[in-house]
């Protein structure tokens, strides 16, 4: 049973970056309801509301991995790490986004899997194997027919992405050598509950795995769990090594056994923890509004750093305008001039000089709050401050 714990009123679709302003309208589907919810049997957190791949995932897909230093360093050290660990004669990578991962591997090694067209094509250039579509059963048959099978397939913040979970894990199982590895990451619920990061939730992001859900859900196609990292990435997140259960070369390390009981202890396994979690984010909201009233009613000038789908869910959930932000920075060129959505705040491509005469700066990256603040060393210096809801709203 699938019972709500969060309910973040109406919400655009949080990667359409607008090119002019507009108001969105609930009558032609532009806003729709961004409701979570937990499945008390099978732990799985997921949105009730969901919208179609192809509506989310097209020819204009903003985002790229490879805009920030901290994605590109830890795809480099994964890469590393996959070579020495698993040494893969075939690596199929789901969701290659613009290749910041792939890069990495020789090119008669690797396949890529990218739906949006935009991004596919940068990796086409480059000259890897590239798949313009959407990951299910009809492409891992095409692959087999192939290749036959590959022996590590990768995922990082895509699977979540994907509405049908069962044909993403049937997909994979198809294709993997029985010796094969899966390895996935994702934002991890825990940390996401902990950090009161509710921005986690937007169109895309379907479902918040913990290592609870994803036991449960990867037993059904007889896959198990041998390894668990921590990772820092997108405001922390867990990297999920997953083989075959009847492959015994492989030993199961206590990292699987320490997250699940870690998440146990916090209560992941239960209905009221995710109660909880809801009032907490209401609290969240009327404090983050406060910090801007207060701040708005003194004049000061505040911007925006990191135009990210994140934000988008805080600025219209918050119901923070160009009344309380004049424009967000943002370093990646398809965001420049575009207005983030349901909110009239225009996005700049990021130049230094955009800091100037600035007070306050909303850290809409807030996951890149190190690299941030080591590139902004300058503004905090002069005394600029930032803003931020993570783990809770204040002034930094
Ligand atoms: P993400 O949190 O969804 O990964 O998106 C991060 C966004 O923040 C992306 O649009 C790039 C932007 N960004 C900057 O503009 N400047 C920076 O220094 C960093 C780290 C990110």
């Amino acid at each position: 049973m699938i019972k709500k714990f969060l309910d973040l009123g109406y919400q655009p679709l949080a990667n359409k970056y607008l090119k002019s302003y507009k108001k969105l309208s609930i009558k032609k589907k532009e806003l729709y309801r961004l409701t979570v919810g937990f499945d008390t049997k099978t732990k799985l957190v997921s949105l009730f509301n969901k919208i179609p791949d192809r509506i989310m995932f097209d020819s204009n897909y903003p985002y790229k991995s490879s805009m920030s230093k901290t994605m590109t360093d830890s795809f480099k050290k994964l890469s590393i790490k996959i070579k020495k660990r698993f040494n893969p004669k075939l690596f199929l990578e789901i969701g290659s986004n613009d290749g910041a991962l792939i890069k990495n591997f020789n090119k008669n090694q690797v396949i890529c899997v990218e739906p949006c067209s935009n991004l596919a094509q940068i990796t086409k250039r480059k000259g890897y194997l590239t798949y313009n579509n959407y990951w299910d059963l009809n492409l891992s048959n095409k692959i087999k027919n192939r290749f036959n099978s590959v022996d590590v397939i990768y995922s990082a913040n895509t699977l979540t992405h994907i509405n049908d979970l069962n044909q993403v894990f049937k997909s994979i199982s198809n294709l993997l050598t029985q010796d094969g590895i899966l390895i996935i990451e994702d934002p991890s619920f825990l940390e996401c509950i902990k950090k009161l990061s509710y921005d986690q939730f937007y169109n895309e992001h379907i479902y918040i795995f913990s290592a609870l859900s994803v036991t449960k859900l990867i037993l059904q196609f007889n896959l198990e769990l041998f390894d668990i990292e921590k990772l820092d990435t997108h405001g922390g997140s867990l990297r999920y090594y997953i083989k075959r259960i009847n492959n015994n070369k492989i030993q199961i390390k206590d990292t699987v056994s320490k997250q699940i009981s870690t998440e146990l202890k916090f209560g992941l396994a239960n209905f009221l923890t995710y109660k909880k979690f809801g009032i907490s984010v209401k609290k969240s909201k009327n404090d983050l509004i406060q910090i801007f009233k207060k701040l708005k009613d003194k004049n000061k000038k505040i911007i925006g750093y990191g135009a990210t789908a994140k934000a988008c869910t805080v600025l219209n959930y918050c119901k923070i305008d160009n009344e309380m932000i004049d424009y967000f920075v943002d370093t990646t060129p398809d965001k420049s001039n575009r207005f983030m959505p349901g909110k009239s705040i225009k996005i700049k491509r990021y130049k230094k000089t955009l800091l100037d005469n600035v007070d306050y700066i909303y850290l809409g990256a807030w996951n890149f709050k190190n690299e941030i603040f080591k590139k902004e060393k300058q503004f905090i210096k002069r005394g600029g401050k930032f803003i931020t809801h993570v783990p809770f709203p204040k002034i930094i």
